[in-house]
C-alpha cells in the first residue's frame, strides 16, 4: 500500500532562550528573516511539498503564531480602504494558505515529547516533521526531495548533512551505510544514531537536520522512550528504538541550510535572503560593498 504524506508537524513550543531578550515576549518562530517570520518559510516548504494539513505544537506565549496564520479583519479592512492592494494580497495569502491545527505542549519536555503531543492530530499515517529553525533554501523544497524517497521506500526518512567536527555535538548523529538505488549517492540506510555525542563518540560526520518523514509507529515507541540528553524526551532516542522494528533512511538533501536558531546563523540567513530579493538585492549589495570590509 502506497501511503501519502499530507500532514506536517511543526514543534514550536521551545522557549527560544538563545534569542533572549528578543524572545521574552514573542515566539522565536516569529522573528523575521527580512520580512517573513521564520516559521512561514517552513510552512511554505511543507505546502510546496504537497502537505495540506499543518499541525503546530505550541505552548504558552505562542499566540502570535496562531494570529499570523489567521485572518486579520482589521488589517485587511484598513489596507482595503487605503487601496494598498499588494500588501493586501500578501496578508491574505498567509491566511488563505493553509488549514492549521494547534495543539499545546504544556511543558517543554523535548522534541520527542512535542512529536508525541501531535499523535491524535496525526493519527495512523506517515507524516512530516519540520523544525522551523532550520531554514533551507533549495531549488526543490527539501521536504519534497524526501517525500520522493519515502514514496519509493515507504520507510522513515531523515534529512542529513555533513557537519564539521567542532559542531557535531550540537546534533543527532548518524551511523549509516550507503543504500542501493538511484539517488546519486545521497541515500543511506541508517544503522544507528546518537543525540548530541561528544566529538570523539560521534559515529560519523552526518548530522540529522530538522526535516523528518516518520511512520506512525514512532508514536508507540516514543511513548515508551525514557528521558534522555538534557532531561528531555529525545526524538533521536525514539528513532533509535524504531530502528529495531523498521528500516530507516537518511537523505543528504540538496539545498543550503541556515540555522536561524543561532544568532550568527540568523544574521547570515538574513543577509543571503535579502541579497536574493528583487526589491532589495541591488541597494543592499551596494550598501554592503560601501562598508569596505576586508
Ligand atoms: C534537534 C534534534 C537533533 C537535530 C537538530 C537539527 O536538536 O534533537 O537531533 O540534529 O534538532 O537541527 P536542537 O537543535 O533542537 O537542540
Amino acid at each position: 500500500m502506497n501511503r501519502k504524506i499530507c500532514k506536517a508537524v511543526f514543534p514550536a513550543a521551545g522557549l527560544g532562550t538563545r534569542f533572549l531578550p528578543a524572545t521574552k515576549a514573542q515566539p522565536k518562530e516569529m522573528l523575521p528573516l527580512v520580512d517573513k517570520p521564520i516559521i512561514q518559510y517552513g510552512v511554505e516548504e511543507a505546502l510546496a511539498a504537497g502537505c495540506n494539513q499543518i499541525i503546530m505544537v505550541t505552548g504558552r506565549g505562542k499566540s502570535a503564531i496562531e494570529d499570523h496564520f489567521d485572518v486579520s479583519y482589521e488589517l485587511e479592512k484598513i489596507l482595503e480602504e487605503k487601496k494598498k492592494t499588494e500588501l493586501l494580497r500578501v496578508v491574505r495569502q498567509i491566511s488563505d494558505m493553509i488549514h492549521v491545527a494547534y495543539v499545546r505542549q504544556k511543558e517543554a519536555l523535548g522534541l520527542g515529547h512535542a512529536v508525541l503531543t501531535a499523535r491524535e492530530l496525526v493519527g495512523d499515517e506517515p507524516f512530516a516533521v519540520l523544525l522551523a529553525d532550520d531554514v533551507i533554501d533549495a531549488e526543490i523544497p527539501v521536504l519534497k526531495q524526501m517525500i520522493e524517497v519515502f514514496e519509493e521506500t515507504q520507510c522513515s526518512v531523515l534529512a542529513t548533512q555533513i557537519v564539521e567536527p567542532a559542531a557535531i555535538s550540537a546534533y543527532g548523529v548518524l551511523d549509516v551505510k550507503p543504500a542501493d538505488g538511484h539517488h546519486g549517492g545521497r541515500l543511506y540506510e541508517v544503522l544507528n544514531m546518537v543525540e548530541k555525542p561528544a566529538v570523539e563518540e560521534a559515529p560519523s560526520n552526518l548530522a540529522i537536520i530538522g526535516r523528518y518523514i516518520l511512520t506512525p509507529a514512532i508514536f508507540d515507541v516514543l511513548s515508551q522512550t525514557q528521558v534522555g540528553k538534557g532531561g528531555e524526551l529525545q526524538l533521536t532516542d525514539g528513532l533509535r528504538a524504531l530502528l529495531k522494528q523498521e528500516k530507516m533512511y537518511a537523505y543528504v538533501y540538496e539545498g543550503r541550510r541556515h540555522d536561524t536558531g543561532d544568532k550568527l546563523g540568523f544574521l547570515k540567513a538574513t543577509i543571503e535572503f535579502a541579497l536574493k530579493r528583487d526589491d532589495l538585492g541591488s541597494p543592499f549589495k551596494e550598501y554592503l560593498r560601501a562598508l569596505k570590509l576586508d
